[in-house]
Formats: structure tokens, sequence, C-alpha cells
């Protein structure tokens, strides 16, 4: 009998049917929506293997999943899985790093730039305006050359961030729990403490993990540090903002601006004072939705799944199980 591989029915539809491709001579991959539900985790009861999207993993769930090997999670964060309630049962937790750091740099650089040169307006004003006013009438805006990012988190996707930073003429600051001599050496990127990085940047952007150490990293007292005149730019995860706070910060205009990728609560309610916010660029969710980067994704995750199913050990284990060896 072949394996039985469960797969957020949220994954678009194509990348679904190319993992269901890269394993069918091993695995029937079945798409499910509502993974609390009590049909749900009746079907979840058989599965050897579970590619989660933004599904949580607890005790609850891992309860009735007896048969389950690997946790899969399409994506490099993993705060909705119980990683080490998994790792008592003995099912491996893994991730896909490394593969999306470009996508979610290209869409850090995609909010900045918005930002900086009012993209979303400019676009408006050139379908309803610009050919009344006869000349261009939108103020002037402002360039990324010579401006100061400060990244906070400079891990894979922050070093790429860096990386096309540097290709930008901006200078480099970051903070991160531990300094990174090679990135500092290759990019000339400057260390500095939090406090100083949100006192000196032009635009300040976030890439860390979701942990208990960063939720609500950035609150009222961070943001009033941060100049007037700057932008926050958020492409990690939403509760490492307190976003009343933040509101009230571009409401009040204690910064210029933010672009925002995530939020405390997902889809973004149509009714957050976000979404009635000029200085705000407001993206859903998306840092990893390209086709090249989630084929890369989806490969890795058919990969891992299919280590474990013949009885080898998967290659990208969540920090927390690293060196472990179940099977
Ligand atoms: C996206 O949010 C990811 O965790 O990869």
């Amino acid at each position: 009998m072949k394996a039985k591989v469960i797969i957020s029915d949220i994954i678009r539809r194509q990348i679904i049917d190319y993992i269901r491709t890269l394993l069918e001579d091993i695995a029937e991959v079945i798409s499910l929506s509502d993974w609390r539900s009590i049909g749900s985790l009746q079907i979840i009861r058989d599965a050897d293997a579970l590619i989660p999207l933004h599904e949580r993993i607890d005790e609850n769930l891992l309860s009735e999943a007896r048969r389950l090997k690997i946790v899969a999670r399409l994506g490099v964060g993993y705060d909705r899985i119980d990683v080490e309630a998994c790792t008592k049962r003995r099912i491996y937790v893994t991730h896909t790093p490394n593969v999306l750091s470009n996508a979610v740099a290209e869409l850090t650089f995609a909010l900045m730039l918005c930002l900086s040169r009012r993209m979303i307006e400019a676009d408006r004003y050139v379908r309803t305006e610009w050919a009344k006013a006869g000349r261009p009438t939108l103020p002037l805006r402002e360039d990324l050359a010579g401006k100061t990012l400060g990244i906070i988190g400079l891990g894979r996707i922050g070093t790429e961030v860096a990386r096309r930073a540097k290709a930008f003429k901006m200078r480099i600051v970051y903070y991160d729990k531990v300094r990174r001599k090679n990135v500092e050496e290759e990019l000339g990127a400057e260390y500095l403490s939090i406090d100083e990085l949100l006192s000196t940047s032009d635009f300040v952007s976030i890439h860390v993990p979701l942990t208990p150490e960063t939720t609500l990293l950035i609150g009222e007292k961070e943001l009033r540090r941060m100049k007037k005149t700057a932008y926050l730019i958020n492409t990690s995860r939403g509760l490492v903002i307190d976003e009343k706070a933040l509101c009230r910060a571009l409401e009040e205009h204690w910064i210029a601006g933010a672009g925002l990728d995530v939020f405390s609560r997902e889809p973004l309610p149509l009714d957050s004072p976000l979404v009635k916010m000029k200085n705000v660029v407001l993206t859903p969710h998306m840092g990893t939705h390209t086709v090249e980067t989630r084929r890369l994704m989806a490969s890795m995750v058919a990969e891992e799944i299919r280590r474990v199913l013949t009885g080898k050990a998967p290659l990208n284990l969540v920090p927390e199980q690293r060196g472990i060896r179940f099977n």
C-alpha cells in the first residue's frame, strides 16, 4: 500500500500537482482543508507525512496522527509547529531554507521602492490625472542611494537583502543576536545595537523568525526611536511588530510609512486601519510567491518526504532537531 501524504489545500493547485508527480511512485498525496475539523482529523490519522502551509501542528493534531513520520513545511518559518511535541513523538520537522531567500529579498526591495518612489500613487496618477495636468505635478520623491538600511536579523534572507542594498549603494547597518563577521567583511555591513539601528536608519527591514524572543520586538518605544522620515518594512511575521502601536505611529506620523507583507491577523481584515492609510504599501504574505521559488520549495519538500519514507535521514531539519535520527 502507498504511503499517505496530506498537503494543505491553501497551496496553489499547480504546486500540489507538482509534488504529487514527484512522489507518485511511493505516495498518495491528498490535499486537505481545515485540518482541525473532525473529518480532516480522521484522514490525518492515516498520514505518514504532512505538508502544512499555515496550519497549526500542535499536540491536539499530533495525538490523532499516529502513523506520522515527518512534518515537511513548505516555507522557512515554523512558528506554527510545536517542534518539541513532534520530537517527543519521534516525528521529523523539516523546512525549506535558502531557496526562498532571493524571492523574499526581491519583495523587500519592491516594497522599499514602492515607498521611496510612491509607485502605487504614480500608477494611479497616470491612469487618472497626468493627461489632464499636461505636465508632471507629482512631488519629487527620494533616492535609495546614500540612504541607511537597518536590517534586523542578518540571517539567510537578511544577507540577501544586504547584497541588494550594496548594489543600490546604500549604507548597511544591522542588528542580530550574533555578529555576522563574514557579512561585515563581504558587504561592509556595520553592527549596531537595536536602539542605534532604529535611530539612524532611513529604512528598517525585519528578517527574524517569530520566536518568544522576537514576538512584539518592535513596539511603541522602538517606533518612537525611529526617524520621522524613516520607513519600516516587514516581510517576516506580523507578530514581530505591535500592530496597534504601528497604526498609531503611521497615523500620528512618528514614522513616514511602512511596507508590510505580513500581519498579526491574515488575511488582513478589511476593517484594519492599515487598509485606509496612504503611507503604507500592503501585500498579501507573498514573499515566496514566484513560480521558480515555489517549485524549488516543492522539490525540497518532496525530497525530504521521499528520504524519510525510504529510511533515510532528512536534509533540512529545523535547528531544534539538527543531528537527530529517528528512523
Ligand atoms: C513564509 O512565510 C515562510 O515561512 O517561508
